[in-house]
């Protein structure tokens, strides 16, 4: 009877410590863990921390990357053998000793693992259930994934390699993905695959994965991509928790790990400067930032210990548009093509001869990571030792105090896309921030707000040449047109944004275009005329404009000029162009007219002629306009047709006949 009730009261034991669907949160740890090159030495230590973990109720663990052994291989037949006998501490024999070690401690202590591995795939050999395009030994970087029995349940090949030579990357990008028992799917990859669309976007955005594991031997660089900064950026952005388990070895910069929970930070985190195992565990709310009761916060090193941590620096720094900063209240912007950044900064007066200069930095461009070009786009204060730009990034030492009393940085940029083959998206945004002791500021003390301002942007085109119509056919073509753009490049005009919302469109209050042109000529064989012009428009509907909305008319001197005018008539909204549409019959056929440079400022008025003083809009407006045109170029001029520059102005058009 008493043995009886010591089993119940032990099994109830287990039950309480384990998270279930119903609880609102579950209890994860990450290890820290410093490089050693036994590799049983590290397999021993690894089923110790296991257990440990499994004492203060973890549901999950998770190791860094190849800190078992950089070196050595393990087999992980999850289409073979393992289909079979899931789990390897039950026959030892058929599988690699780490596999075998590592699922009778997830097993013993009733606890998901998550380790990190070199896999070894030999395709001399027909391999069950892998892929195999050549004859050759594979090695992969693997995530395996136990659960409380023991059993591997998921295996994930890091797709994005640093470097890594002698390795393969996934040989198709699939995700790591894997539901527990206590009712929460993880996503999970590894290190350098964090910078990139596939897997760390869209892991979390195709599957709506709220947790996200990530097994990472990194190496911190300054100002953006320290280990802390950028994992608690990333869970913050995403929105997601965030299980981040580092490889410690601070010689060449590789640290930092922590649990962190969406907009709420980290609920622990180290950024150790000695060389540090640690086992960090924390209770994580299943909505990610929900965050209640205590848990540990940053544990901070002493900045002056973590002068031992080798810190690279962001190489593209200097190809940055940039602005000292100076003391006092400044505002002002920097742009760099597609990025506009505004900025709000008090900064006290310097105190000491160490205290650090600031810089703003506003940047759109790409670094290179591991020979892997990757598209950044930033708005940043940095600290910087001296006037130098070269001098930057600075960490300096504690007391040359300055203190930022306001700071604002307001940043306008590419607007996110959503790709559908990938579904997700293919921009995102972090706010990242680094302090002297190499820890990012808590959320508590910042705000992050990310509006997508979707507006239009509209261009005035004049174009008189020849289009291709796709890749099919040449055509003469003259147009003055009014046309949406997603963006300030003219690339990104003539489409709609990917997604549909109101209110992303101007409202046209008054808009005129008119179009001086060749008369239409007729071709008497064809009887019909070797030009046409049409009115074209077109709105959020995909059609064009009622007629009622414009007024369409021509007036023709001496056969050959015509003057074209389309106006609106009231206020039309949503317009995504509008436009004087001319065929010019005669030139098809002819090679495709070249692109040309644009101006990218919304109004640049150093690219674009101004108008001269205009008349008021009256009936003889026409004859001024011939006027001037006849008092300075030829009429034969005129008759050759060549209209070079269209002139937008607020909402009207100016056309001139340019000079030859
Ligand atoms: C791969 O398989 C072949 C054939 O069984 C064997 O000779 C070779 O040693 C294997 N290589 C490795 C690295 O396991
Ligand atoms: C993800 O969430 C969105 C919106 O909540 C939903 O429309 C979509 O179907 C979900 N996708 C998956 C794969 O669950
Ligand atoms: C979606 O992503 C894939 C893979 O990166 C890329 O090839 C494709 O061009 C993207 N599609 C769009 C519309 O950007
Ligand atoms: C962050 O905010 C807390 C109050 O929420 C404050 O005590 C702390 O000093 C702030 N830390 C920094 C670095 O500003
Ligand atoms: C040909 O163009 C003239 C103007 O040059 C115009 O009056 C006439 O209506 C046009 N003919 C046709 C068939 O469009
Ligand atoms: C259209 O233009 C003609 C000629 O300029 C003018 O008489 C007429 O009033 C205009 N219609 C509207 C609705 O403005
Ligand atoms: C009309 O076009 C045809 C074919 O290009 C050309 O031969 C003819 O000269 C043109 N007519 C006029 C009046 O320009």
């Amino acid at each position: 009877m008493k043995f009886r009730a010591i089993i119940f009261l032990c099994i109830l034991g287990f039950s309480l410590q384990r998270s279930t669907p119903e609880d609102n949160s579950y209890v994860a740890a990450v290890v820290e863990y410093q490089v050693q090159s036994n590799s049983a030495t590290n397999l021993q230590n690894y089923m110790k921390i296991i257990g440990d973990a499994a004492e203060q109720n973890a549901d999950i663990i998770v190791f860094p990357e190849l800190t078992i052994s950089s070196r050595d291989s393990v087999v992980v037949p999850i289409n073979g053998l393992l289909k079979e006998h899931p789990i390897p501490a039950l026959q030892p024999q058929l599988f690699d000793e780490v596999l075998v070690s590592i699922s009778s401690a997830a097993r013993h202590h009733q606890i998901y693992v998550v380790i990190n591995v070199q896999e070894l795939v030999n395709c001399t050999v027909e391999a069950t259930g892998e892929s195999c395009p050549e004859e050759k030994i594979y090695l992969f970087n693997t995530n395996v994934v136990f659960d409380r029995a023991g059993a591997v349940i998921d295996r994930y090949r890091k797709i994005n390699l640093f470097g890594e030579h002698t390795r393969t990357p996934a040989l198709t990008p699939d995700l790591g993905i894997f539901t527990t028992d206590f009712g929460v799917t993880f996503g999970h990859y590894i290190c350098f695959d964090l910078m990139f669309q596939v897997p760390a976007v869209q892991v979390v955005q195709k599957y709506n994965i709220t947790d996200v594991i990530f097994p990472t031997m990194w190496f911190s660089e300054m100002p953006y991509l320290t280990a802390v900064q950028i994992q608690e950026a990333y869970a913050y952005a995403m929105n997601v928790n965030f299980l981040g388990a580092g490889a410690n070895n601070v010689r060449v910069g590789s640290a930092g790990s922590g649990i962190y929970s969406g907009k709420a930070g980290a609920l622990v985190s180290i950024m150790p400067g000695t060389p540090t195992t640690k086992l960090l565990v924390s209770r994580v709310p299943k909505v990610p930032g929900q965050v209640e009761g205590d848990y540990p916060g940053p544990i901070n090193d002493d900045p002056l210990v973590l002068d031992s941590l080798v810190l690279i620096s962001d190489p593209s720094l200097p190809s940055y548009v940039t602005r000292l900063i100076k003391p006092g209240l400044e505002e002002f912007a920097l742009i760099d093509k597609d990025v506009f950044c505004r900025f709000k900064i008090h900064m006290s007066e310097r105190n000491s001869d160490t205290a650090p200069y600031y810089r703003a930095v506003a940047h759109d461009g790409v670094n290179v990571y591991a020979k892997r070009p990757v598209g950044t786009v930033g708005c940043t204060i940095v600290a910087c030792k001296t006037e130098d730009i070269k001098s930057c990034v600075y960490r300096f030492p504690n007391n040359g105090k300055r203190e930022i009393t306001a700071l604002e940085i307001q940043m306008t940029s590419y607007s996110k896309h959503y790709n559908r083959t990938l579904k997700c998206e293919d921009i995102a945004y972090y706010p990242l921030s680094l302090r002297n002791n190499k820890f990012p500021l808590s959320p508590k003390n910042f705000t992050f707000n990310e509006q997508t301002v979707q507006k239009y942007t509209y261009r005035a085109g004049a174009f008189s040449g020849v289009r291709s119509y796709s890749g099919v056919a040449t055509g003469g073509t003259r147009v003055c047109s009014v046309f949406a753009c997603t963006g300030n490049t003219i690339n990104t005009c003539g489409q709609r944004f990917s997604r549909f919302s109101s209110n992303t469109a101007a409202v046209f209050e008054e808009l005129k275009i008119t179009a001086a042109v060749p008369t239409p000529k007729p071709n008497t064989d064809l009887s019909a005329n070797n030009s046409t012009y049409f009115p074209l428009s077109l709105d959020k509907t995909i059609k064009p404009l009622k007629p009622e909305y414009f007024n369409f008319s021509s007036v023709s001197f001496f056969d050959t000029l015509s003057i074209y005018t389309l106006e609106l008539v009231k206020s039309a909204p949503d317009l995504y162009s509008f436009a004087i549409w001319g065929r010019e019959y005669t030139t098809d056929d002819e090679e495709v007219s070249p692109p040309r440079e644009h101006d990218e400022g919304a109004d640049d008025s150093t690219t674009t002629t101004p108008a001269p003083e205009d008349d008021a809009p009256d009936s003889s407006r026409y004859w001024i306009h011939l006027h001037y045109i006849s008092k300075h170029h030829s009429l034969q001029f005129i008759r050759d047709g060549y209209l070079r520059e269209c002139r937008h102005l607020l909402s009207w058009y100016y056309l001139r006949i340019s000079s030859n």
